[in-house]
C-alpha cells in the first residue's frame, strides 16, 4: 500500500472529526445504520455509490463522512474517488492526488499502489489520479470491474464518490458493479425536475437506489439536545446551514411520484 502524502491545503471543515457537532455525527450514524440494513447481510463486501444530479450538492462531503462513520465500527473501508473530472476526495484528507484510480485503470500502476491510508483508523482512500481525457471510457471498462473485484477481497465496504449524473454518464456506468446507489440532494437548492431526472436515469440502468440523502439541512437552534445538554445543538462553531438530513422516501416503484412531492 502506498505511503500517505501530506499536503497543506485541506478542505476538511465539512469532514467529521472527534470535535464535530453532536447532531452532525448522529445524522451520519443514522445514515450508516440505514445503509447497513438496506443491503443483504451475506455480502462479503458492501459496495455503495454516491451521486447527485449536479455538482456542489454534497456527493464528496457526504460520501466521505459516510465512509468515516462506517470505519468507526471497525469495518475496513475504502473510499474511492471515481469523479475523474473534478476529483476532490484527496482535499478532504489533506493528501495529494498524485496517482489513483485513473492510473490503475490505464494500467500504469497496480491497485495496491493506489490504496492510501487516510490517517483514520480502518479507512483507506483511493484518489482519482491523473485527470484522464476519457473518464467515461475508463470507468465503463472491464478493468474497472476487475479493479473493484480485486478490492472486494480486501475491504468490508467500498464507498465510491462519482460525477453528477445529470451532466455525465460516469456514475451510471459504474452503478451495475456496486450493490447500491445513494442520491445526494441539497436542501433548498436541488429542484424536483433535476431530482426526477436523476432518479429516472438511475432507474433506466436498473440501479439499486437505496435512498436519498438530503444535505445541508438547516437544523433549528433550539433542538432537543440543545435544551437538554447545552453543549450540543447548532449554536456551536459550525453555525447554521451545516446540518445533514436524510430521507428514504424513495422506492424504485414510485420514483417519479415521490420525487415530485
Ligand atoms: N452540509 C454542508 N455544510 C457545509 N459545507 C458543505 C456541506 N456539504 C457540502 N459542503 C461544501 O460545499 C462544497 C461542495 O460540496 P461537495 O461535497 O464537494 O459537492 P459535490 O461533490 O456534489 O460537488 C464543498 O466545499 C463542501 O465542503
Ligand atoms: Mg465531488
Amino acid at each position: 500500500m502506498a505511503k500517505k502524502v501530506k499536503m497543506n491545503v485541506a478542505d476538511n471543515k465539512s469532514v467529521i472529526s472527534e470535535n464535530s457537532d453532536f447532531a452532525l455525527s448522529e445524522a451520519f450514524k443514522a445514515i450508516r445504520t440505514n445503509l447497513t440494513f438496506a443491503l443483504p447481510n451475506n455480502l462479503k463486501c458492501k459496495k455503495l455509490l454516491f451521486t447527485s444530479a449536479y455538482p456542489g450538492e454534497g456527493k464528496t462531503t457526504v460520501s466521505t463522512n459516510t465512509a468515516i462513520t462506517i470505519a468507526q465500527t471497525e469495518a475496513k473501508v475504502l473510499l474511492i474517488d471515481a469523479d475523474l473530472r473534478k476529483p476532490k476526495i484527496h482535499t478532504k484528507f489533506g493528501i495529494e492526488n498524485r496517482v489513483g484510480l485513473s492510473n490503475v485503470l490505464s494500467g500504469m500502476i497496480n491497485v495496491d499502489d493506489a490504496i492510501i491510508p487516510s490517517g483514520r483508523l480502518n479507512l483507506w482512500v483511493m484518489t482519482a489520479g491523473v485527470i484522464p481525457p476519457n473518464p467515461a471510457e475508463l470507468l465503463s471498462s472491464e478493468k474497472m470491474k476487475e479493479t473493484i473485484e480485486a478490492l472486494e477481497e480486501r475491504f468490508d465496504y467500498i464507498i465510491v464518490d462519482t460525477s453528477p449524473i445529470n451532466l455525465v454518464s460516469d456514475a451510471l456506468d459504474i452503478s451495475s458493479i456496486v450493490n447500491g446507489v445513494v442520491l445526494v440532494i441539497k436542501f433548498k437548492s436541488s429542484t424536483h425536475p433535476a431530482t426526477k431526472e436523476a432518479l429516472s436515469k438511475l432507474e433506466f440502468v436498473n440501479a439499486n437506489v437505496l435512498g436519498i440523502i438530503m444535505n445541508n439541512v438547516t437544523v433549528a437552534k433550539d433542538t432537543y439536545y440543545k435544551r437538554k445538554k447545552g453543549r450540543y445543538g447548532y449554536a456551536g462553531k459550525y453555525g447554521y446551514g451545516y446540518g445533514y438530513g436524510y430521507g428514504y422516501g424513495y422506492s424504485q416503484k414510485n420514483s417519479s411520484d415521490d420525487a415530485s412531492k
